[in-house]
């Protein structure tokens, strides 16, 4: 079974989120059960550096504005596919905004861009021999690759799948746009790409896809709902069973305190008190508090940072501390500085994005917090469990199927990953670490909850052969 997976951003190469690292780890995991992957990707400047010369294996005169053409070629293990359009990417800048923190203005185009490379390779694979069964696109970047597919005649032969890694991005782009991004005016109403009066392109990828998942089975039911749907509940209703959640896996060769070389690497728990101890020393916290909890996240409203600032000082209270990273709203950048500034030893904040740092942070915590109001699946979490680091977090989407929350039966039966607490509310995550500092005085029970972690699977494995069985029935041969 052949794949081709259509991402924006493939770590280690180019980050703003999870979805980089579901598209990066994906290919590995899907080897393991006869799958294919190869992955098409935005000519960013950094990505075409990695690639150096690559094979050119399509060009196009005239893509939204300029010249393009497609280079082959692998980047450590990933075999990539890159779109070198210098007029879309060639760029100073995030992926999808300028400097300024304002998304490029033609976003609409550089994405449209991508995806309509993705219809064409699917549908001329034979040029240079590789024709996918499937072609699997992410998120709103990815979303208008099905409809293309369609205009183009690949989905006769090609089938599709799309993921939404996370609903709150659709991918807009005004109505008086349909001919320019190359789109069918028959599809522009509500069973199609029309979403309040505008484009969409996440919707386009939801109606157009043979098959549409998210990343959690709980995600995908709630996803359903009016509540966490924003819009699009109604169309994943009508999608029927061709809308299902398969929960994400993370690296475990990566994220591996015994092999990780962003720290003093660590089997036991014995081993972990080093990286605390380290840690604490980097970043000037007390090594006599604790809980000493982390936090490694986009600083937004989704990842409930406004109800971590809320109970802040009740965890300071208890002799509990903060460590955090974090980047995004300037709001909540400057409350967190504020609270270190007035909380030496106890709170600790770098804002900013930093790979090594975050394997220190989430290796150096007694508890990883995770707020979010909601969460299609989340990585940290899973992270927390791989190092000993207990989560802490919102029962909601992904957050509700990775953590085995203590409860009573839980505990007699000494199975329990972590604690959990209602979604969007500040009161139930004070009650969550107030129960935190509870259990942190009882060593043996706070250190159960950690090797019960530490050996709970949170590898590619499962979803593996799930994607697998998806892309087996989405392809239109088996
Ligand atoms: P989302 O994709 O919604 O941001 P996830 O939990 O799925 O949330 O993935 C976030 C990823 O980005 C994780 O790999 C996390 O470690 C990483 N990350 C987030 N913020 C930072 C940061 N400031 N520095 C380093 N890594 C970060
Ligand atoms: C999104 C979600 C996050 C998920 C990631 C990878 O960014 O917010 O919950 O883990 O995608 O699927």
């Amino acid at each position: 079974m052949k794949v081709l997976s259509v991402a924006s951003e493939i770590a280690p190469l180019i980050k703003t989120g999870g979805l980089a690292d579901v598209a990066g780890a994906l290919p590995a995991a899907l080897k393991g059960v006869g799958v294919e992957m190869r992955t098409l990707v935005p000519g960013y400047p950094k990505i075409l550096k990695a690639l150096g010369e690559g094979r050119q294996v399509m060009t196009d005169g005239d893509l939204f504005g300029g010249p393009v053409q497609v280079l082959f070629g692998k980047i450590g293990e990933l075999e990539l596919y890159v779109l070198d359009a210098s007029h879309l990417y060639y760029r100073d800048g995030g992926p999808y905004a300028a400097p300024d923190g304002f998304d490029w203005w033609d976003n609409p185009e550089r994405f449209a861009a991508l995806c309509w490379i993705g219809a064409r390779l699917a549908n001329e694979g034979q040029i240079h021999g590789w024709k996918p069964d499937v072609v699997h696109a992410h998120d709103w970047q990815g979303g208008l690759t099905p409809v293309y597919m369609q205009r183009l005649g690949a989905s006769h032969t090609v089938g599709s799948v799309m993921t939404i890694h996370n609903i709150a991005f659709t991918g807009t782009a005004g109505a008086d746009m349909v001919h320019r991004l190359r789109l069918p005016m028959e599809g522009y109403n509500a069973g199609g790409f029309e979403f309040y009066g505008r484009i969409s392109a996440l919707k386009a990828g939801i109606a157009y896809a043979d098959k549409v998942n998210t990343v959690s089975p709980t995600y995908a039911e709630e996803l359903k709902t009016p509540e966490f749907g924003m819009g699009f509940d109604g169309t994943l209703q009508f999608k029927g069973e061709n809308f299902t959640g398969i929960l994400n896996g993370i690296d475990t060769d990566y994220w591996d305190p015994a092999t990780d070389t962003h720290i003093e690497s660590y089997k036991v728990l014995r081993g972990k008190a080093k990286a605390r101890a380290a840690l604490c020393e980097e970043m000037r916290l007390d090594p006599e508090g604790g809980p000493l909890c982390v936090v490694v996240s986009r600083l937004t409203d989704q990842k409930g940072m406004d109800l971590l600032l809320q109970a802040l000082p009740r965890l300071i209270a208890r002799g509990g501390q903060l460590c955090l990273l974090g980047s995004g709203n300037a709001y909540f950048e400057e409350r967190f500085l504020e609270a270190a500034a007035e909380n030496p030893g106890q709170v600790a904040v770098r804002i900013g994005y930093d790979e090594p740092l975050s394997h220190r942070i989430i290796a150096g915590g007694d508890a990883i917090l995770v707020p979010s109001r909601f969460e299609p699946c989340g990585l940290t979490q899973l992270y927390g469990l791989r190092y000993g680091t207990v989560p802490v977090v919102a029962k909601t989407g992904g957050l509700a199927d990775t953590i085995i929350p203590l409860t009573v039966a839980t505990k007699i039966g000494k199975v329990a990953t972590g604690l959990q607490h209602a979604p969007g509310s500040g009161d139930a995550l004070v009650a969550a670490l107030n129960e935190l500092c509870d259990i942190w005085d009882e060593p043996k029970l706070y250190q159960q909850i950690q090797r019960n972690g530490m050996k709970h699977p949170v590898g590619w494995e499962v979803s593996a052969a799930e994607y697998a069985a998806l892309y087996k029935a989405a392809a239109r041969t088996s």
